[in-house]
């Protein structure tokens, strides 16, 4: 009789992870885990350290406390080489959207090709072309950067993430800034990505609607801690106080509305105010 199925190793496993820039602490203790082949959202408001968190994982940063493993490796102690071969399984789609403006979008596709791989040409036209296609862009290939909508560059930008078949895929706020047609179709290129090619998709985005639509797992971040985890519908129906206030919008709740520091009176005033903290 075969053994049960043991339940798959997740794809990235953060433990107690402290991370701090200055005096500011970003993680004070952040525990989460991130299941393999699905679509995993973490939210927070902004400024709560989403960004920070995928270059931690992308081993761009190093935690100041705690441990990151990506696929059973610890990130911080990595080599450079082994750093690098992580990465090159690591596709990423930057908030700023990010294309080498001086570049052809077929140019753009084919730069990690050219960067990680010796293909020949002919091998390394049919890839970029096969990635173009899979965002619907084969026929804008060669167009420049600046010439694309917003919602076209996302797309290049996900054909170039890709290039390389990685086996995980971070998105930092792939939902900004775009209609709501366009939207929907980078959702749906979004969840088809993950499907067809079998990948991790980790997003961090603090738009709700479509993060709540768009993944199979979602944690929620505030005060450098992970604060609730789980499927959407399960997340909707125990709604925490924090979560209740941030996937229902409201302005006030946990999250203060202040980015903490000196006290307003202190600041118009220019006066020291006694403080018992
Ligand atoms: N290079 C840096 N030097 C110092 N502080 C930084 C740096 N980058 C980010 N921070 C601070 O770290 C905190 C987290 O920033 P981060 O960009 O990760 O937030 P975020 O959740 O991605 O926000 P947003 O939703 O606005 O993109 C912020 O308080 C920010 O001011
Ligand atoms: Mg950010």
């Amino acid at each position: 009789m075969a053994e049960p199925v043991a339940e798959e190793s997740p794809h990235i496993v953060i433990e107690n992870l402290r991370f701090r820039r200055g005096r500011k602490v970003i993680f004070e203790d952040l525990s989460m885990r991130i299941p393999r082949g699905q679509v995993t959202t973490v939210m927070g408001p902004s400024g709560s350290g989403k960004t920070t968190l995928l270059r931690l994982i992308g081993g761009q940063l190093r935690p100041d406390g705690g441990r990151i493993w990506v696929d059973g490796q610890e990130v911080a102690r990595l080599s450079t080489r082994r750093l690098y071969a992580l990465r090159k399984r690591m596709g990423m789609l930057f908030q700023s959207g990010a294309l080498l403006t001086d570049l052809s979008v077929f140019e753009n596709v084919a730069f990690p090709l050219r960067e990680h791989t010796d293909l020949p040409e002919d091998v390394l036209r049919t890839l970029v072309l096969l990635k173009l296609e899979a965002v619907g862009l084969r026929s804008a290939r060669d167009l420049d950067p600046a010439s694309l909508s917003g919602g076209m560059a996302r797309r290049v930008a996900l054909a170039r993430a890709i290039a390389l078949d990685p086996d995980l895929i971070m998105y930092d706020e792939p939902f900004t800034g775009l209609d709501p047609i366009t939207m929907g179709q980078i959702v749906t290129l979004i969840r088809r990505t993950n499907q067809s090619l079998g990948l991790t998709s980790v997003l961090v985005s603090h738009d709700v609607t479509e993060a709540m639509t768009i993944s199979d797992h979602v944690v929620l971040i505030a005060d450098g801690r992970a604060v609730d985890a789980g499927a959407p519908d399960d997340l909707r129906a125990r709604a925490s106080d924090w979560s209740a206030q941030f996937l229902e919008g409201r302005p006030d709740g946990p999250v203060p509305f202040h980015y903490p520091g000196d006290s307003y009176r202190e600041d118009l005033l220019g006066v020291r105010e006694r403080r018992d903290d």
